[in-house]
């Protein structure tokens, strides 16, 4: 198998560690617990997403379907270690999710990205842009709500969109 070429697949237990360094290698994302990664690299694997390159985790996106509304995947966190960013990584991480046998029903992408994430924002327009969907944003949570000490999460809407892309 050629190393140098970006896998993409679904996560296994053993990637839930490397998950948590890598999240870790990525600010302005939020860490959670290597538990935590554990819990997605299993339970949530059909809706999260890793790109393993040269034998390393280097791509994850985690989300699920939304609790209520099977035409919405709510994307959580997506992440790509700097020898990877800006060769369409973070779009492929999406389109590969969403191509998915969990997000056959998908419809809407919905997420949160805090005001000063000009990264965050300019992946979410341009998957809006291509799918040629609407994006509407809210605040999701306050400063406040977050414990004060973190910049508000602004709800991103995304769609209607077709499934294919
Ligand atoms: C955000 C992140 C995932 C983007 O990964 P990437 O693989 O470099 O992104 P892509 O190459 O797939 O880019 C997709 C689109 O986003 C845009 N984009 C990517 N990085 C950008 C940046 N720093 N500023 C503005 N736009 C950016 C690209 O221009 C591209 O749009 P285009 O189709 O109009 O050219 C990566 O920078 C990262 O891991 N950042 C730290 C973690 C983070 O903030 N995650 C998002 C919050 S959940």
């Amino acid at each position: 198998m050629d190393t140098n070429t970006p896998i993409i697949r679904k996560p296994v237990v053993d990637d839930g560690y490397p998950i948590h360094q890598l999240i870790k290698s990525c600010p302005p994302l939020d860490l959670n617990s290597a538990y935590l990664y554990l819990l997605q690299a299993t339970h949530f694997a059909e809706t999260c997403v890793v790109a393993e390159f040269k034998g390393k985790v280097c791509g994850f996106l985690s989300g699920y379907i939304k609790p209520g509304a099977p035409d919405t995947f709510f994307l959580w966190q997506v992440a790509v270690g700097d020898e990877l960013r800006g060769q369409g990584m973070a779009r492929q991480l999406m389109d590969a999710v969403l191509a998915g046998d969990a997000c056959k029903q998908v419809r809407f992408l919905e997420t949160t990205i805090t005001p000063d994430n000009q990264a965050s924002w300019g992946l979410f327009r341009a998957f809006a842009r291509d799918r040629k969907a609407e994006l509407n944003n809210q605040v999701m949570f306050t400063s406040e709500q977050l414990g004060g000490d973190h910049e508000p999460e602004m709800l991103v809407q995304i769609g209607p969109f077709t499934p294919a892309g």
